[in-house]
């Protein structure tokens, strides 16, 4: 007689033994969380307090939840209970802010969604797959930093652009950064992997909030946090695992603790609608497989009237002929993946962006060269500045 499948627990072991090591508190207090935040009112007030710049009173948020003032109060209680949201008295008024407990949670729940709606077609995977391997690498030193024997985002061939030359002059000077800016980032921070200064068209103000598109170690957000000063706020988002640690790795050197690291796809931000005053990108979405999804999701985290300043790699007509887009190796260090002007100009409107510019630097072929240590490549790239404006309506 066959026996039957069973799940029941029987005197021999049918497969290896399972355990977790959570003890029954832990547990408990994993459930209470979750069932906290497990009721839309309560999540969608997570999510309104995460994407505002500073705590919120309970009567803004009732306009934009389906519910009465009651139920959000009672809403309130129970986040405030389960250590999700954090709550000031001020006067006759209470305000409400998330905490970074509620920061994490909410984190975990934006990157599984940014992986179940990423484009999961297999050329898109290998190239995400090349991406990832390549900056993993770089970020973990065994690779393409100036710590390794690569050079900056170029070919493997490239030179090691990002160290000073003889006169004391850097590739980050060259490109316009404020020395003084540049060394007072943490050590670390700077890979090198640019191809420009967004920092240089974003004129920022105190207090804004960026965020930065394919952030690696860093670089930019805590050169920008130190212009934002201490009521400014940066995110920079990446979808390289190994960079993450590392700019985290970073920020706990900063001395700034306004700055902090998401892991995401730049094509499902994991960021709240219309959160942002400025996004910043340096040399990424070129690598990205969805150049369209990266505006659209720019477009929904930027608030009225932010704005785009980004540097990035774009294709000469020449470029668009001679370039592989199916290379591997031409893909990950900022080339076959990039378009060409008209090209970006178009998807960034279509997006819904006003007043897009998309140029050439003037020092665009000196940038070109030195990032990849190769003549014959300034025909086929320029590295060009990119702004475009949300509308203010
Ligand atoms: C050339 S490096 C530039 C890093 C940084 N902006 C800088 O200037 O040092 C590209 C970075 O973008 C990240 N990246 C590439 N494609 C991405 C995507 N689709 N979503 C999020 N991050 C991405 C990579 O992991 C890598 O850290």
């Amino acid at each position: 007689m066959s026996q039957q499948p069973t799940d029941e627990p029987t005197s021999e072991p049918c497969c290896t033994a399972v355990e977790h090591d959570l003890t029954r508190e832990e547990i408990e207090t994993d459930v209470g969380r979750l069932a906290a935040m497990g009721a839309e009112t309560r999540y969608e007030i997570l999510r309104l307090l995460d994407g505002a710049p500073e705590p919120v009173c309970a009567c803004d948020l009732t306009p934009h939840l389906d519910v009465d003032q009651s139920t959000t109060s009672r809403a309130l209680k129970r986040l405030s209970e389960a250590g999700l949201v954090d709550r000031r008295k001020d006067g006759r008024w209470r305000y409400y802010s998330v905490t970074d407990r509620a920061k994490r949670l909410l984190d975990a729940l934006d990157s599984e969604r940014e992986f179940a709606r990423a484009d999961t077609s297999p050329a898109a995977g290998d190239k995400r797959g090349a991406v990832r391997d390549r900056y993993g690498a770089i970020a973990s030193g065994s690779a393409g930093s100036p710590e390794a024997e690569d050079g900056c985002c170029g070919s493997s061939s490239g030179s090691s652009s990002c160290c000073g030359d003889s006169s004391g002059e850097t590739f980050e000077t060259r490109l316009g950064y404020d020395p003084a800016r540049v060394e007072a980032a943490p050590e670390g921070a700077n890979l090198g992997l640019g191809c420009g200064n967004p920092l240089s068209i974003a004129d920022l103000s105190p207090g804004e909030t960026l965020l930065d598109l394919g952030s690696g170690g860093g670089f930019d957000c805590f050169l920008a946090a130190q212009e934002l000063g201490p009521t400014g706020r940066v995110i920079g988002v990446d979808m390289t695992p190994e960079m993450v640690e590392r700019a985290r790795r970073n920020a706990e050197r900063s001395p700034h603790d306004t700055v902090e690291f998401r892991l995401g796809e730049i094509e499902s931000l994991p960021v709240s609608d219309a959160s942002v005053d400025v996004i910043t990108s340096n040399c990424v979405v070129n690598l990205s497989t969805s150049k369209s999804r990266v505006f659209e999701e720019a477009f929904r985290v930027l608030k009225p009237g932010g704005r785009l300043a980004i540097s990035d790699i774009v294709l000469t007509e020449r470029g668009q002929a001679e370039l592989d887009d199916a290379d591997l190796d031409q893909y990950a260090s900022c080339l076959s993946g990039a378009v060409t002007i008209e090209r970006l100009q178009s998807l960034i409107e279509g997006a819904g962006f006003e007043s897009v510019s998309v140029r050439p630097k003037a020092e665009s072929d000196a940038i070109v060269r030195e990032m990849y240590g190769e003549e014959g490549l300034t025909d086929l790239v320029h590295s060009a500045h990119i702004s475009g404006y949300k509308p203010d309506r």
